[in-house]
């Protein structure tokens, strides 16, 4: 079929730029690339707690309909309540997970004429969502103050602003208290996606935003429980009038079978957790491993040339040379430039034992291709000692 010889032309592209994606099994190496920061997916704790739970084996296998048809139950409605009080916010929607959150959020919440202005390393789901959308859409340049306020100038209509507190492919930190401030000066409405700062940051692991007490300068809050929370699904948190109008209007909250009992008392328990002294032991074991990392890779300085990015631009020949992106989150990204560099020293890494991944184009720009590690509370110490061997000693 024709058809089936376009779309292998496709693969043999990528297969040609070295950027194929291939599904892989877990391998039972030691976890480098997971977002389960604080081993919550894998806690006894956690499962423990769903399955004591009062709720547990209630509301049948699977939810049976969308939200606004069978799937709807009052459970949902009090974790949603729950959720948006833990993260000091009026109310919340629980969407099937981050993706579906981000896509149905940013296809509605901008009309014709107004103006969504993105941050140039947004996550793929917020592009979706825009594209699905009507709106005027601008980036500006990673965590760029000037640039965005230059945009901000010129934008048309109502006027949103799309970050990330924590990124997930660099792991650095929007500013976000500088970006709050542009956003009142203009009239702009700022939206922030808080999936890898759930559960990492905050006392209780309540996200950046209230971290920072800028809870009432946003208008919208994306979380996810995919990540440090080891469960599943999203929620979009911010003003009643605002949970009202994703009902009505976000086609992903809609038109989709809604999360099953099981799901809603796994992520009920995991945000029980977060508020325990098991959740202040982990934090502070992964807390203790960032910074483990980091001074073990700045322990490298004397052997080789640090080039931190996005100022270094790509590996002189014959200098080794570690370029990284600085961050103080879990999320530490190695850059290596070239699809089969980086592939290649992935698979050496893994082949010692470690799972940490390659991060290739297009999930990110050309160039800018990475070991992507991520450091949880569960990674001992001379794991990580061993992993920075291996990155940098080969
Ligand atoms: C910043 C960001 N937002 C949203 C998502 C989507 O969340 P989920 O995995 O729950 O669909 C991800 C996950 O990759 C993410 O990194």
């Amino acid at each position: 079929m024709s058809i089936l010889k376009n779309l292998n032309q496709g693969l043999q592209k990528r297969i040609a730029e070295g950027s194929l994606r291939n599904l892989s099994v877990k391998k039972n190496l030691v976890d480098f690339c997971s977002n389960d920061y604080l081993g919550f997916a894998r806690s006894r704790e956690l499962d423990e707690a769903i399955t004591n739970s009062p709720y547990y084996g209630n509301g049948g296998i699977g939810s049976t309909g969308s939200r606004l048809i069978s799937g709807n139950s009052a459970f949902a409605e009090d974790l949603e309540n729950y959720i948006a009080k833990f993260h000091k916010a009026e109310a919340g929607l629980i969407f099937n997970s981050g993706y579906d959150a981000n896509v149905g959020l940013f296809s509605c919440i901008a009309k014709k004429g107004d103006t969504i202005l993105y941050d140039a390393l947004i996550h793929a789901s917020v592009h979706d969502g825009m594209r699905m959308g009507i709106a005027y859409t601008h980036a500006f340049r990673h965590n760029d103050v000037s640039h965005l306020e230059e945009k901000l100038k010129t934008a048309q209509g109502n006027i949103f602003i799309a970050v990330e507190s924590v990124y997930s492919m660099d792991g650095d930190e929007a500013p976000l208290k500088e970006m709050a401030a542009l956003a009142e000066k203009y009239n702009a409405a700022l939206l922030v996606d808080e999936a890898h700062a759930t559960g990492v940051y905050g006392e209780k692991g309540e996200g950046k935003v209230v971290e920072l007490g800028l809870q009432d300068k946003v208008l919208a809050r994306i979380h996810t429980f995919g990540k440090a929370l080891g469960c599943h699904g999203g929620i979009v948190i911010g003003d009643g009038v605002l949970r009202n109008y994703l009902i009505n209007f976000a086609r992903s909250f809609i038109y989709t079978t809604a999360l099953p009992m099981h799901s809603l008392i796994a992520v009920k328990c995991a945000y029980e957790l977060l508020q325990t002294d098991y959740y202040k032991q982990q934090k502070q074991k992964l807390e203790k491993n960032v910074e483990h990392f980091k001074s073990l890779l700045l322990a490298c300085i004397d052997n080789y040339q640090i080039v931190p990015y996005p100022k270094g631009e790509g590996l002189d020949e014959g200098i080794k040379a570690i370029n990284f992106v600085a961050s103080s989150s879990p999320i530490q990204a190695i850059i290596i430039e070239g699809n089969e560099n980086v592939k290649s020293l992935a698979l050496s890494i893994q082949q010692k034992g470690y799972d940490a991944r390659a991060i290739v184009g297009p999930t990110v720009p050309k160039g800018k291709e990475r070991i992507r590690i991520c450091l949880h509370s569960f990674n001992s110490e001379k794991e990580i000692k061993e992993l920075v061997t291996l990155l940098y000693c080969q």
